[in-house]
């Protein structure tokens, strides 16, 4: 019976995971499209969410320095992959540097304190968190950790068209993602299509507007045509862009609900009508 019990965990762990597609970086390594958010998520309450989201097979966590909370996420992670939930190797972990005040040398100093605070020996993505401050020569304290083999894939955040040129000029390693804000009401069309010319790929954060769609009547209208959430349609929508996306909650029936958007799929014209909604 236990063992029965642990074989169909392990099967529905290895099958639920085996469904979430990915993004192929251009540094080769392979991004989960569907990540769990963690910004205003601490204590205990993130582990739990953390330990909760791997269970239900999410293979990529999204956190900050400035989150204050990549100890607990790095705690929940190590429990589970004690738990044999799953590896190091099969999990992508992004985090970012603070940019204020900030400069190479630090930057390099914030990264190794994020992999001291998560306990991992390398982390799949760094960003530079928001265009402040001199922000192309943080950017270069990211190269110096991408050439060490602390990272995997360096990158950017809330980086327009202007902030990319100007990161370009000096970047020797070039973004592998630019993560912004996207989500219905806020499509980001230009930046998008900028990011996709340049072979950036782009994470769409706050895919529900920090909840603000969740009653969005347009969204819970198609919702109801497939038997889904005004969350899912959000978050689905980000999928059928090819963006990834980052939706955060500590409440495990949510963390479950915004992972299951690979079994329905919006018409062209559900698409559109989201592509359109205005804030
Ligand atoms: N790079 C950046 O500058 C930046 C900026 C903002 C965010 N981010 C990243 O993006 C992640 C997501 O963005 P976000 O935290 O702003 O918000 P979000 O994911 O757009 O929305 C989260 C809010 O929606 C609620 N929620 C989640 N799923 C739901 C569901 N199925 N039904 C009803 N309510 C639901 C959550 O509630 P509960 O948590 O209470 O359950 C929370 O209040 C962040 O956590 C962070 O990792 C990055
Ligand atoms: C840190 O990681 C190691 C394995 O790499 C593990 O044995 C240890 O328990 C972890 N520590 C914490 C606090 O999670």
């Amino acid at each position: 019976m236990r063992v029965l019990g642990l074989l169909s965990l392990a099967m529905a762990v290895c099958c639920i995971s085996a469904k979430v597609p990915s993004i192929k970086l251009y540094t080769g390594y392979e991004m989960p499209q569907i990540g769990l958010g963690t910004w205003q998520a601490k204590g205990d309450s993130v582990r739990q969410a953390v330990k909760d989201a791997l269970e239900i097979g999410y293979r990529h966590i999204d956190t900050a320095f400035i989150y204050g909370n990549e100890k607990e996420v790095g705690e929940g992670i190590h429990q589970q992959i004690q738990k044999g939930v799953l590896k190091r190797e099969d999990l992508f972990i992004t985090t970012k540097v603070w940019p204020d005040g900030c400069n190479r040398q630090k930057a390099l100093e914030m990264i190794k304190h994020s992999l001291k605070e998560l306990n991992v020996t390398y982390l799949d993505l760094v960003l530079v968190h928001f265009p402040h401050d001199d922000y192309a020569n943080t950017y270069q304290g990211l190269e110096d950790a991408y050439n060490q083999k602390l990272v995997r894939s360096i990158g950017i955040s809330n980086f327009m068209k202007s902030h990319i040129d100007h990161v370009l000029k000096t970047a020797k390693v070039k973004p592998a993602v630019n993560q912004i804000n996207i989500h219905p009401t806020l499509n980001q069309d230009e930046t998008v299509a900028y990011c996709n010319k340049l072979g950036i790929a782009v994470t769409g954060y706050s895919p529900l507007g920090t909840g603000s769609m969740i009653k969005d009547p347009t969204l819970t209208s198609i919702g109801a045509k497939h038997h889904k959430s005004s969350a899912q349609v959000a978050i689905r929508w980000q999928i059928e862009r090819n963006l990834i996306t980052i939706p955060k909650s500590v409440n495990k029936k949510y963390i479950k609900e915004d992972f299951e958007v690979f079994d329905f799929k919006l018409t062209a014209d559900e698409i559109k009508t989201i592509n359109n909604m205005k804030a």
